[in-house]
């Protein structure tokens, strides 16, 4: 039984020392484990979603197998899309898609507020499910996406390479820009709350796409949103970290959006990333989701680069840049677990 404040991952997101560096994984659930896949069989992902019982389920079935040193809720960044009222299917192979896009002010001025409580209940349960299993062994983060990553999808209707008509909104209409980022804020922060109330012990919010703006586009457009988030999450008194890909060049302006953990992709050292940062910020990252498929003696000099990089500072959490990716080899998701818990600073 570990109490909540000496969990090693708690830590690390407050800047303080551990004996063993942190470490688990975004997507450390999902397709590239059999067990995920046997549930497929019988379930939609929605319907694992939706589920508080195999929402629980699907959450622990990595911990275990790895030996990761946090858990993160089975759910996705694209779930509070359904009440506000622009629909969400996954269709196999082409990933989310939603029916109903933003594409006017009429479209944001239809957006239903959503009471997290009741519109999406069903998260909260999963939490207090998953908390009731793996309290006193290791803590739950919750998650949301940030407010431009879940704009992108809202407007374009799902992935998009070159978000278009996410950005035209911002240099043609403005206001209606900022009408559609309230409306997103507010959603977030009480969805969030909620999952805090539930019992998710740190929050990441997702900017997955964020890397595609200019330092000047993402200083106008979306930082002032980012901030709202943080700054209206602080009195949950969580960790918070700000996860966003492709960001390297922004790293600056990332890290003034707020967070107490700032998360990087492999695009940049680890030691300069964390330079630019700052110090008074604990990093999570970075590396290359692609190298889990090499040779081992690969991924181990892989890792141990980025240990050395991170130097025994206190407030580093091992991660990938991005997600686990399908076919990924299980082994050799477990081998890094390994790796960085036996790895000894000189
Ligand atoms: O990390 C975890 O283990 C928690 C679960 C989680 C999922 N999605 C499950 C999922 C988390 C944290 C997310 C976040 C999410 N969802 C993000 C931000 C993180 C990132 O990857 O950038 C985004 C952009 C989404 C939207 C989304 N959901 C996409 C683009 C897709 C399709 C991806 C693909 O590879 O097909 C999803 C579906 C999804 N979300 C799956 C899982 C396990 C695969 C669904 C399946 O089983 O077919």
């Amino acid at each position: 039984m570990i109490e909540d404040k000496e969990f090693i991952f708690l830590k690390a997101c407050r800047g303080e020392t551990t004996d063993v560096t942190p470490i688990w994984f975004m997507r450390q659930a999902g397709r590239y484990m059999k067990a995920y896949r046997d549930l497929k069989e019988k379930y939609t992902f929605l319907e694992l979603c939706k589920n508080p019982e195999l929402a629980t389920e699907v959450t622990l079935q990595p911990l275990d197998v790895l030996g990761v040193d946090a858990a993160i809720i089975f759910a996705d960044i694209l779930l509070p899309l359904e009440p506000m009222g622009t629909g969400l299917e996954f269709t196999a192979g082409d990933g989310p898609v939603i029916p109903r896009p933003v594409k006017n002010l009429k479209d944001i001025e239809k957006l239903r507020p959503v009471n997290a409580e009741e519109d999406l209940g069903f998260v909260g349960d999963a939490i207090r499910e998953v908390r009731k299993e793996i309290s006193g062994k290791i803590p739950l983060i919750g998650f949301a996406g940030a407010p431009f990553t879940l704009s992108s999808y809202m407007i374009e209707g799902g992935k998009s390479r070159d978000f278009t008509d996410t950005k035209l909104m911002m240099f043609e209409a403005p206001e209606m820009w900022g009408l559609l980022m309230d409306k997103v804020c507010t959603m977030l922060v009480d969805y969030l709350k909620m999952q805090v109330n539930a019992g998710a012990q740190a929050l990441q919010i997702f900017d997955s796409w964020v890397g595609c703006m200019s330092p000047q586009d993402y200083e106008k457009y979306i930082m002032p949103y980012t901030q709202r988030i943080f700054l209206e999450l602080k009195d949950t008194g969580v960790p918070l970290i700000n996860f966003s890909t492709g960001t390297s060049t922004l790293l600056d302006t990332v890290t003034r959006a707020g967070g107490d953990v700032i998360s990087f992709d492999w695009r940049i050292n680890l030691d300069t990333a964390w330079e630019k940062i700052g110090y008074d910020r604990s990093i999570q990252g970075n590396l290359d989701p692609t190298i889990l498929f090499a040779p081992i003696h690969v991924i181990r000099e892989r890792v141990k680069d980025i240990m050395r990089r991170a130097g025994g500072r206190p407030g580093h959490i091992f991660n990938l840049g991005h997600g686990i990716l399908q076919h990924t080899p299980v082994d050799h998701v477990k081998a890094v677990v390994d790796m960085v818990h036996e790895y000894k600073h000189e």
